[in-house]
């Protein structure tokens, strides 16, 4: 068992020389897998198993935050839309703690920050309760069920994922940490520091102006007689802050709120509370605005999964991800469609990146068989309410959505009622922050759906915004979901379809080897579309609050064009967070003062000499020049008055050798790129990307590359990925939506001549990745940590 100090919500903290309050995470686990991940294999469990007596010895030792589903082989029986793993069916966990005296005189919970899905868990062989909802946090006092002092308890968990339960890889088990939580007899309830933030005085852009004032509301659990609550701002004097430092996307400050419960002078339970100083208004009529700043949200929705590690949480990858993503020039996320994990809310509050928080994709009808809308009249309250007293104290999050898409969109009646209540129950729980959610159904337009929220949420629907603003004048539009465009990284097909160049480009299928080219000109649907078409809609409406495309990264599941591959074809990056063209596009546009400019296709066609390649290029810049072999081919401008965002020299005819683009703006140069022709593969590029040092994993990306060292995008070889000293290959990945090879095989091919690996490190110890490939030269690449 490892200790962990949880950041966010609740620290440990020692008054007195007395620990008030100890967490410890619950990381070692007994498992196993019961079956029932396909329609095939049956679900056989072991008798008895939930009692404390049961011999578990033969089970395996797994590590949580685990995620069985990803241990897996791909198969596709197991479900295509699910990435085709193993996640589905019946597990069970087992462990043990002993009894300590604090827990003997005080009280002891379990906290679960999610379990996918359906858990119950027992206590020394006695149910505790379980939580269908897999993405939901819960916690149980357990005091009443623990053994003497000094002797040991057994806590076993029944997970049952049922098959046909989700529309995307969900991931299986434990995969989000699980502690125990031991206090005094009296203590803070669990999410029971509510902390309400404000900004007093005019113009909150000038922060000289303005005074910060803090609410704590704190709900005890136990006899509250004789007890004091004081709260205080770390570092500052009571509850007001002077021209407090404002928590912005620009610099993401953050206070620490202090609540101690007295008794007789001694401090019997303790909390601290991050949060943040900030106003975030959503004006019908202008905008979005933070810190009274005008400011288009620039979003991505995000499934949960981390690609090559399945489902189970880990912080360092989740900040990985949101790196990616906002130097592409994200500044929110959508946490799609259901509660993130409260590290995904630690890092967004610490980078300075919004939140819209989502609870939901189901109601009360189905979109899947096994779905929540089982559970929904039952439990859509209690989900709801812990959601939000979990997350609200957070600055990141700006808004809460309580639905996706939901089938009662398209009813006259149930969507309007359901919706009412889960907006009523939402305001009740938190007053001061709007409620929307995603509809992409015209029939939203006018059966009421929206009345009960505060914002109008529209997926795929740029072209009705200047209608829904007239309609609904007194919400706002948001584009909750955006673009949906599929592409496969590096990949292009000729000859482009006939009339490709015509804009808005019409809806058409071209897809070829289960892969979509990274022209941009295939949309998924008839209605969804290339980005600039939503960019188009946001600039000339500068009223609309954002967007958020579908998706940031690609996820597992839900492989739509293709069903039968593992993962989506979104993402602005693939799977192992490897740019896609796309994730230029809006690099030119959400990071305007950033000198950029990218070039498409790679320019390396052995056999297409003298063939019509249309290049495209993505700038911040506002024109282009191009050249081929020193030639030039022209100038193009940007024309965002008509929609023209992507620069297009539609007739060049490939030849080898070097292609260049050089960008300006307002007439001075501003960017330049260059893509050459690759050379035969030669060797291998390996490089560790620098994370924190207190990082879990490794990210290490592998290049095949000619003798200059160009990457060469059309040889993938099979590599063979080992690590030499102390750290363990979890995971490598290409971002091939069609590879079907196991995550944690050391074989495994590039794709577009690129790979990433990914390394489990000993904490203050080094490792080295080694890389080999048919004569390929053996290539060594050093962590990036020191010994310690
Ligand atoms: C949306 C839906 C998303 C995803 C997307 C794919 O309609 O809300 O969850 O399925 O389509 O284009």
């Amino acid at each position: 068992m490892k200790t962990t100090i949880l950041l966010a919500v609740c620290a440990f903290l020692a008054a007195g020389g007395a620990a008030a309050r100890n967490a410890v995470d619950l990381t070692e686990w007994k498992f196993r897998y019961c079956g029932g991940c396909d329609p095939d294999t049956p679900v056989k469990e072991p008798k008895d198993c939930f009692k404390a007596a049961y011999d578990d010895a033969q089970w395996r030792v797994v590590q949580a935050p685990h995620d069985w589903g990803v241990e897996g082989v791909f198969d596709r029986k197991y479900g295509c839309w699910v990435g085709g793993l193993p996640c589905f069916g019946v597990g069970w966990y087992r462990t043990r703690f002993k009894t300590t005296a604090a827990m003997a005189a005080g009280r002891a919970s379990l906290e679960f920050d999610g379990v996918m899905s359906d858990s119950k868990v027992y206590v020394n062989g006695a149910c505790v309760g379980g939580r269908p909802f897999g993405y939901a946090s819960f916690s149980f006092d357990v005091t009443a069920l623990l053994a003497p002092e000094g002797t040991e308890n057994v806590i076993a968990v029944r997970v049952d994922n049922a098959l046909w339960g989700a529309r995307w890889y969900p991931g299986g088990g434990l995969y989000r940490p699980v502690r125990i939580v031991t206090t005094g007899r009296t203590r803070i309830a669990w999410n029971g520091v509510w902390v309400k933030p404000s900004v007093k005085r005019g113009d909150t852009a000038r922060h000289a102006r303005c005074i910060g004032v803090l609410d704590v509301e704190v709900a005890l659990d136990g006899d509250a007689e004789g007890c004091e609550v004081r709260k205080r701002i770390l570092g500052e004097k009571g509850l007001c802050v002077e021209s407090p430092r404002l928590w912005d996307v620009t610099a993401p400050n953050l206070y620490t709120a202090r609540v101690e419960v007295v008794r007789a002078g001694r401090v019997i339970d303790a909390c601290d509370t991050v949060f943040g100083f900030r106003t975030a208004e959503f004006r019908p009529k202008e905008g979005f605005f933070l810190n009274g700043r005008h400011l288009k949200i620039n979003g991505v929705c995000l499934h949960h999964d981390l690609g090559p590690l399945g489902a189970a949480v880990d912080r360092g990858s989740i900040r990985r991800q949101l790196r990616i993503m906002r130097e592409m020039g994200a500044n929110a996320v959508r946490t799609s469609h259901n509660p993130p994990a409260r590290e995904l809310l630690e890092e967004c509050d610490r980078m300075g990146i919004m939140v819209l928080d989502e609870i939901f994709d189901e109601w009360r009808s189905p979109k899947m068989l096994m779905g929540y809308s089982r559970f929904f009249a039952d439990w859509w309250e209690r989900d709801l309410v812990d959601w939000i007293r979990r997350d609200r104290n957070h600055p990141c999050v700006i808004a809460w959505s309580v639905g996706n898409e939901v089938e009662e969109q398209k009813t006259p009646h149930a969507g309007r009622e359901l919706g009412a209540r889960l907006a009523a129950v939402a305001h009740r729980e938190d007053p001061f922050r709007p409620v929307t959610m995603g509809c992409d159904s015209t029939a939203v337009f006018t059966n009421g759906m929206m009345e009960a929220m505060d914002i109008y949420g529209a997926n795929y629907r740029p072209d009705f915004y200047k209608e829904l603003l007239e309609r609904f004048p007194g919400k706002g539009v948001l584009g909750t979901e955006t673009a949906s465009m599929v592409s496969s990284r590096d990949t292009y097909f000729y000859p482009l379809p006939d009339g490709f160049e015509k804009r808005p480009r019409p809806f058409r299928k071209g897809y070829l080897d289960r892969q979509v080219s990274s022209y941009d000109i295939f949309p998924q649907r008839p209605h969804n579309y290339h980005p600039d078409v939503e960019f188009f809609r946001q600039d000339t409406l500068p009223q609309v609050y954002g967007e958020f495309i579908w998706t940031g990264f690609d996820y597992l599941g839900e492989p739509a064009p293709h069903p039968s591959s593992r993962s989506s074809y979104y993402g602005a990056v693939d799977l192992c967070g490897f740019p896609k063209d796309r994730y230029y596009a809006y690099q030119a546009q959400w990071r305007p003062e950033h000198a950029m400019v990218h070039l498409l296709p790679h320019w390396t066609w052995h056999g297409r000499e003298g063939q019509r390649t249309p290049v495209w290029v993505y700038t911040s810049g506002d024109e282009a020049e191009l050249f081929v072999n020193g030639k030039s081919c022209g100038f193009r401008k940007k024309d965002k008055a008509n929609g023209v965002y992507t620069l297009e020299w539609n007739d060049v005819s490939y030849e080898p050798g070097e292609i260049r683009v050089v960008a300006y703006r307002n007439g001075r140069k501003w960017a330049e790129v260059c893509r050459r022709t690759a050379g035969r593969a030669f060797g291998l590029r390996v490089t560790a990307e620098q994370g924190a040092a207190d990082d879990a994993f490794v990210y290490y990306r592998i290049a095949l590359v000619d003798s200059q060292g160009t990457v060469v995008p059309c040889e993938d070889r099979e590599l063979v990925l080992s690590v030499e000293g102390d750290g363990e290959l979890a995971g490598a990945c290409n971002g091939d939506a069609t590879d079907m090879t196991a995550f944690r095989s050391p074989r495994q091919r590039t794709f577009r001549g690129l790979m990433l690996a990914v390394v489990r490190r000993v904490p203050g110890k080094t490792h080295r990745l080694c890389v080999e490939g048919e004569s390929l030269p053996r290539t060594l690449c050093p962590s990036p940590h020191a010994e310690r």
